[in-house]
């Protein structure tokens, strides 16, 4: 037998929104409980993004979960674009008011805010079956909220105050508020990359994006001993035809210099995936008593690493508008909650946006693009003015 369980906020999707939430909302004495589709095993060890701004960072040591962040997180002061052979710096030191960004993996996080869940008796149902939402629309029947799904065989219900969909991409949530109620805006890009975990010291101290006429490339890191590295790639590339030597061989040209004096270092690989690219948003980001949050309400390309990123500042924004709530009765932070997310979601939108466009080949260009974009990299690594604008979007614009 199944039960009831009555709680505050009941949170779908235990990746980094809706853990990082369920912690924040327990420092402010609110109550929550998360379901989660998947294993903890597979939520851990879920190999995705792996660079936090500075303000996603500075979030996690101020709620008391950045113990391990702090001693393992790799802080870095730029990055490096490439092209034509050369190598050109973006110093953030001196573009971007010394703001960093800091190379510590997603699977590192969830675990790290896991482990503060569960040490303060927080409630998280792994391995959740046939999540449903109910109940969440104003005017709707039934005073509140309910979460139903089954685990270990046992239904279980959990009725709220409030949901959060934190579920993802392909979660339940956004498909479940009513048709014609939120606007899509949607963009496909015609490549995806192909991603390698590495056992390789990184061959550069900081990450390098590579624009090449074989296509875009990336070197970014873990830690000191592993290498993350992408190639672009079709869409739906089959990763049965990019043996290890075919990977490197792709990385060894796509990022070489004219001087041949760079080295990249090889190493085992660990791990390879291919990973489509879209644009995704919708507007409004809450309907009724249901507020989304994260890849549940947005997806960028990861060329400007700001898919987590974004997902801790809508929970920041969310955990501020109930906490203002629980303790005034205050509804205007809840009722602005998707109006103060969508005002910076779609400038990194638009951040994510132009850096793919800029780094990576589309089929659909002649020379002319071709040319175009290597008038654009040359104009942002030599203007001031250009160059603060990639810097102070890469580090991150304020939470509000
Ligand atoms: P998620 O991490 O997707 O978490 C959602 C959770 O909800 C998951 O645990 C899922 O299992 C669960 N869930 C789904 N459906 C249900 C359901 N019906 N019921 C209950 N639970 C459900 N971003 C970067 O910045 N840089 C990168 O390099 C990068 N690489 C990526 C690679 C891949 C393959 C993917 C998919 C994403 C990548 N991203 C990257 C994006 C980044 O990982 C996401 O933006 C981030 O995970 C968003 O966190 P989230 O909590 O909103 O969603
Ligand atoms: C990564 O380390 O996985 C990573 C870093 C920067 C990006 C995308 C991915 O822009």
């Amino acid at each position: 037998m199944g039960g009831m369980i009555r709680t505050q906020v009941g949170i779908v999707g235990a990746g980094p929104a809706g853990l990082l939430l369920s912690h924040m909302l327990h420092l402010q004495g609110i109550e929550s409980v998360v379901v989660e589709a998947r294993s903890r095993q597979y939520v851990e060890e879920r190999v995705r993004a792996g660079l936090l701004e500075q303000g996603t960072a500075d979030l996690m040591v101020e709620t008391g979960v950045g113990a391990r962040l702090k001693r393992e997180g790799l802080v870095h002061h730029g990055i490096y674009l490439r092209f034509c052979g050369g190598t050109h710096h973006i110093d953030f030191n001196e573009l971007a008011g010394g703001r960093t960004v800091i190379i510590y993996p997603q699977n590192k996080v969830v675990a790290d805010l896991v482990d503060a869940r569960l040490a303060a008796g927080g409630r998280i149902f792994y391995e959740s079956e046939g999540v449903s939402v109910h109940d969440f629309s104003e005017g709707g029947r039934g005073a509140y909220p309910k979460i139903r799904f089954r685990v270990g065989g046992k239904a279980e219900e959990v009725v709220c105050d409030f949901i959060a969909g934190c579920d993802g991409f392909h979660g339940v949530c956004r498909p479940s508020i009513p048709e014609g109620a939120l606007t899509v805006y949607d963009r496909i890009y015609p490549f995806g990359w192909l991603g390698i975990l590495a056992e390789a010291p990184p061959s550069s101290d900081e990450l390098i994006y590579a624009y090449h006429e074989r296509g875009f490339a990336l070197l970014s890191m873990r830690s000191p001993e592993i290498s993350r590295l992408y190639v672009q790639c079709a869409p739906d590339e089959d990763i049965h035809e990019w043996p290890d030597e075919r990977i490197w061989d792709e990385l060894h040209k796509r990022l070489a210099t004219t001087d041949g004096k760079w080295k990249l270092a090889e190493g085992r690989v660990l791990q390879k995936g291919v990973t489509g690219m879209r644009s995704f948003l919708v507007e409004p980001m809450q309907h009724g008593k249901l507020f989304l949050a994260g890849d549940a309400a947005h997806i960028v390309p990861p060329t400007g690493a700001k898919g987590l990123n974004l997902a801790a500042a809508d929970v920041f924004v969310l955990s501020r508008a109930l906490t203002e709530f629980y303790a005034s009765g205050r509804k205007d932070l809840i009722d602005n909650y998707s109006k103060t997310c969508l005002r910076r979601v779609w400038k990194a939108q638009r951040f994510s946006w132009w850096m793919t466009s800029m780094l990576h080949l589309f089929d659909t260009d002649n020379a002319f693009d071709r040319r175009r974009q290597l008038a654009e990299l040359d104009y942002v690594t030599s203007s001031r003015a250009a160059s603060q604008t990639l810097a102070e979007n890469y580090v991150g614009l304020p939470m509000e």
